[in-house]
């Protein structure tokens, strides 16, 4: 790994830049108004195969040339992609065998993109001689500032050569089908292998899959794309070492990428992030994504520096709609990104196109022009972001919530208790509380490292093998508070329940020991004593050293315990066998954090102004981001780096930023 220098100099700000779209005169146009904004880094090449190779071996790289110079010209630095996640149709017509099939059994097609297979050799060769041949004309190009590798790896695949793959993995993994037959229970339902040749990805089934024949396919799908992804970056790398190597990820539950795991290949953490949510909820999705990317940039590079590759200018895409973001909606959504380490803001992208399939996503040069609402924002935050090269440091997080890919994979298995289920739906819950509650937060996989972090939540983290329970016995042992909800560590790494009671993992640690799931219905609620309502979730708790916090108010569990908390030594070790109500949670963290230790960034920020500090051995600097349509009173002080005045004990103005250097 690279140590890079993403940590230093200015933040990078542009996008994704499509020059093979677009006659050449309009990108003339394009530095232009690049210049005008401020941009500093564009990403180049992403969907270009077929306009880079338009038959097999034969490259156009003419104006790729022209489009580099030109940038290199005009002070604009290029992110190159591999455009390997859009193979031209001469490649399918060529390799039939490498187009992907579904469970389904059902061959897809090109006319879109991401149509390959990324086992299949035929892909995998022609991936790497495009990587290899821009490399070797551009690895020294003056522009170059970053290698981005492919587009958001996250496809999957049931073909032969898939299928083929993942026996071989499987053998890796389970050393032998007795290893297999173990892992996946298959003595349930007849599934007993005696050879390896009967062994397939997991196809559409009659009735409920084999769960730890999902979960290793995923797992496998992992590793096979991280597979692709290292061999370009090794070619590329080789081509000139100075030069960082990355992709950007994509986040989503259809994802079959462990990111932790990943993080270590990159030489940079790259994420797209596009929120969902109108109603507030996509500030809150923003700061979760943020502090993702930041855990995964620790277990890489140990720095909180990582890049936010990919975001919308003026939508949310909501499902089936788009929302035009309101006036400085944008701004903030940049800033809770830097706030939280971005090293840059990136958008998708630089000028919308007028035609293909995404030719209404939102662009900086919209349809309307540069004369526009969306561009003049695009100015100012270019304007903006040249003010912010003194803030450096780490984030203050007291709090860290584990995410755990292969937990959320497991959960999405038919035959659990609930479909209600969802391990980055309990991420977000819980994190959506924490931010309400104004703590900062770090967002860690099993196993990173802990570093003065107070309190420690594990929200359905359902499996844990024997190194994430040391981890977590470890950190308690130490003095550090833990909160865990329901159905974590109830399963062991190839998804097979820990018997005894649950949660099998943790159960010592907590002080109790869970009998019987009693899942709730859609909508159903069940009082708590002390207010509140659980919803979701609830079971029958024994307690066993722990002592109860609030109760069950009604129905079969009347009287019996749905959150404890366990003395151990220093620590305490909270249990919550329920999803509460977003009020009753948010209190009930806030307690445990308070007990823990950990402070708010900002305990005068009112309701709806997020607050994140950044510190080093230098200074601190406080961000503040006004969500609300009110001006907001807010008794700090300090430079505010936006503006360059005094900003002290003051309003800060509906919808606006500030971000202060503190005394
Ligand atoms: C990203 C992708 C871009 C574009 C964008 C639209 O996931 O990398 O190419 O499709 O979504 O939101």
């Amino acid at each position: 790994m690279q140590t890079n220098t993403w940590g230093e100099g200015p933040l990078r700000y542009g996008g994704d830049y499509n020059p093979e779209q677009w006659p050449e005169r309009v990108w003339r146009e394009d530095v232009a108004l690049m210049r005008r904004a401020r941009v500093n880094l564009v990403t180049v090449g992403v969907f270009a195969w077929s306009r880079l190779e338009p038959a097999p071996g034969r490259y156009t790289f003419d104006w790729l040339d022209r489009a580099l110079d030109l940038l290199h010209d005009n002070g604009v630095r290029v992110a190159l992609a591999t455009p390997t996640a859009s193979p031209p149709p001469w490649f399918s017509l060529a390799h039939p065998d490498a187009l992907p099939v579904t469970a389904d059994g059902v061959r897809l097609h090109h006319g879109s993109r991401d149509t390959y297979c990324a086992a299949a050799p035929a892909y995998r060769s022609a991936a790497r001689n495009i990587a290899a041949a821009l490399a070797d004309r551009y690895a020294h190009h003056p522009a170059l500032a970053l290698w981005h590798v492919h587009n958001e790896y996250g496809t999957t695949c049931h073909c032969e050569h898939a299928a083929a793959a993942f026996r071989r993995w499987l053998a890796d993994r389970h050393g032998d089908l007795d290893g297999l037959n173990d892992a996946w229970a298959t003595s349930f339902w007849s599934q007993h292998y005696t050879d390896w040749a009967q062994v397939t990805t997991p196809r559409a089934t009659q009735y409920l899959a084999n769960p730890g024949h999902l979960l290793d396919f995923r797992r496998f799908w992992s590793q096979t794309l991280l597979a692709a992804y290292t061999e370009q970056r090794d070619l590329l790398r080789a081509a000139n070492p100075a030069v960082p190597v990355t992709t950007n990820y994509v986040l989503g539950d259809w994802v079959p990428v462990d990111h932790a795991r990943w993080a270590a290949a990159v030489d940079l953490v790259a994420i797209d992030h596009y929120p969902s949510a109108v109603d507030g909820g996509a500030e809150e999705q923003t700061a979760l994504a943020a502090d993702l990317a930041r855990g995964w940039a620790r277990r890489g590079t140990g720095g909180d520096g990582w890049l936010l590759m990919e975001s919308a200018p003026n939508q949310i895409h909501t499902a089936g709609r788009m929302h035009t973001k309101e006036p400085g909606r944008m701004l903030r959504h940049s800033l809770a990104h830097v706030a939280r380490g971005s090293r840059g803001v990136l958008f998708f992208q630089w000028r919308a196109p007028a035609g293909g399939a995404e030719r209404f996503h939102s662009a900086l040069v919209p349809h309307a022009g540069p004369d526009s609402r969306v561009f003049r924002e695009a100015v100012e935050l270019g304007g903006l972001l040249e003010r912010l090269d003194e803030v450096e440091g780490r984030v203050e997080a007291p709090v860290a919530v584990v995410r755990d890919a292969a937990s959320g994979w497991a959960l999405r298995h038919p035959g659990l208790p609930s479909g209600r289920v969802d391990h980055d739906a309990e991420v977000a819950a819980t994190h959506r509380a924490l931010w309400r509650a104004g703590y900062g937060c770090d967002v860690l996989a099993p196993g990173d490292r802990l570093d003065g972090h107070r309190l420690l939540v594990l929200p359905a983290v359902y499996l844990a093998d024997a190194a994430t329970v040391d981890w977590v016995r470890e950190h308690v042992q130490a003095g550090g508070h833990l909160l865990v909800t329901y159905l974590s560590g109830v399963a062991d790494s190839h998804g097979r329940v820990r018997l005894g009671g649950y949660p099998g993992a943790y159960r010592n640690l907590l002080g109790v020991r869970v009998e019987e799931f009693h899942p709730l219905a859609d909508g159903e609620r069940l009082p708590l004593t002390g207010g509140g309502t659980a919803t979701v979730w609830s079971e029958t708790v024994h307690l066993t050293g722990a002592r109860p916090v609030t109760a069950y108010a009604s129905g079969v569990l009347a009287g019996r315990p749905a959150v404890t908390r366990h003395d151990v030594g220093a620590a305490t070790a909270w249990y919550v066998s329920t999803r509460p109500d977003e009020d009753t949670y948010r209190r009930l963290l806030t307690e445990a954090a308070r007990a823990a230790g950990a402070m708010p960034t900002c305990p005068a920020a009112p309701p709806g102004v997020e607050a994140v500090r950044r510190r080093s051995d230098r200074g601190s600097w406080l961000f503040l981001l006004n969500h609300t349509d009110q001006p907001q009173q807010i008794p700090v002080s300090g430079v505010n780096l936006l503006t360059g005045d005094l900003f002290d004990n003051q309003p800060l103005a509906p919808n606006a930023a500030a971000i202060l250097r503190e005394p």
